[in-house]
């Protein structure tokens, strides 16, 4: 149910290039994603002037180089134009990261890049980021499952949207659809005729989502430190990560009408399951001590900062995270099984 406390601004992913180096899962969706986004880059509106790809919630942008260079070879073989390339996400974003894959990394767009101008906004994409009419492809991979605010407390899970709770669900399916039309406005509004976006982001069916192992342990691990006196009550409601999965007819509803909503047609649709990253390594190895520990660095990764803001105004979080995640390891360990995610692929056209 909705908190009558302040919401707390959501945190990026943990810094100092962490979640470049433990995002193996999400690289895994991004692979499944290049043939629609191969396919977006060589069919968008190529015009005379510069074109603009844009990578919305980017993170520490190594999982985004492999898409932007597909998009830039696409648009080469068609057109000399400049091409900038723009990452966005949250201000709180380690954005030296980025900059430093860019400059370095064997796979960076820029190695052998001629005419191709990166730069990068932190700003969140629930706000306009570009002048009308402004971008020619976007793409955003992991980050639309995030909800746009933090305010709401599920009794029974870590994830707002893996709770049961009748008023969870139901805050979280209004949250999540608003936040929906919200991002495909301003989208539409910055894309110009014939520009193209690709989105891939956590899914569900309606009965699974794919992280009932992972997320399910790490909650079994906050109501054992809650039971040992960790957390109080109100504490272990109030940490609840802002993130909601959103099903093929919730992301399809703004369309349904009309088959266009707010100026963008929806081209694909389609849930994927996507295959554990690990698992082939721990059936060969063995080894569930390296497969529970890939995979909490996995889950710091992207939710250990979040997790931080919504304990720290009762507690210091350094030593409650470390004290966490190494219950939480530990569980995997002892019950290792594969993790095989729900994701959506959706792809949107601007219309002429
Ligand atoms: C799991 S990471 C995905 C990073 C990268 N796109 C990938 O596929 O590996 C999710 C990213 O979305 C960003 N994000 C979440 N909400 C956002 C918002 N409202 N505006 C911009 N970025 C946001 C987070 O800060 C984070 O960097």
């Amino acid at each position: 149910m909705p908190s009558d406390q302040e919401p707390t601004h959501l945190a990026a992913m943990k810094g100092d290039g962490f979640y470049n180096r433990h995002s193996a899962m999400q690289t895994t969706g991004i692979a499944a994603l290049l043939p629609l986004w191969e396919a977006a880059c060589r069919t968008v509106v190529v015009g005379e002037g510069p074109m603009t790809i844009v990578d919305y919630g980017c993170s520490q942008g190594r999982n985004s180089m492999i898409p932007m260079r597909v998009a830039i070879e696409a648009l080469r073989l068609r057109s000399g134009v400049p091409i900038e390339v723009v990452h966005t996400d949250l201000p709180s974003n380690d954005f030296s990261a980025l900059f430093e894959v860019l400059a370095s990394d064997l796979n960076s767009y820029m190695n052998d890049a001629s005419e191709v101008f990166p730069s990068a906004i932190g700003r969140s994409y629930f706000e306009a980021l570009f002048p009308p009419q402004r971008v020619g492809l976007a793409w955003t991979t992991w980050a639309l499952q995030w909800m746009s605010v933090s305010t709401i407390e599920a009794p029974d899970h870590i994830l707002a949207g893996m709770s049961s709770e009748a008023s969870v669900v139901a805050a979280v399916r209004e949250q999540q659809a608003k936040d929906w039309e919200l991002f495909l406005t301003l989208r539409s509004r910055e894309m110009r005729p014939g520009a193209k976006l690709l989105a891939g982001f956590t899914a569900r069916t309606a009965n699974a989502t794919g992280w009932e192992w992972l997320l399910g342990e790490l909650w079994a691990a906050v109501c054992d430190m809650a039971t040992e006196g960790w957390l109080s009550e109100p504490e272990r409601k109030r940490l609840t990560i802002p993130i909601g999965l959103r099903t093929l007819a919730e992301i399809e509803r703004p369309f349904a009408e009309a088959g266009v909503f707010a100026g963008l047609a929806l081209d694909h649709l389609e849930l994927v399951k996507l295959a554990d990253p690990c698992w082939e390594d721990f059936e060969r190895s063995g080894d569930a001590s390296a497969f529970a520990k890939r995979y909490a660095d996995m889950t710091q990764a992207w939710c250990a900062p979040m997790i931080a803001s919504l304990v720290a105004p009762f507690r210091e979080p350094t030593a409650f995270l470390a004290e966490l995640f190494a219950r939480f390891e530990q569980r995997l360990s002892e019950r290792p099984r594969r993790h095989e995610p729900y994701m959506a692929a959706v792809v949107l056209s601007k219309r002429a």
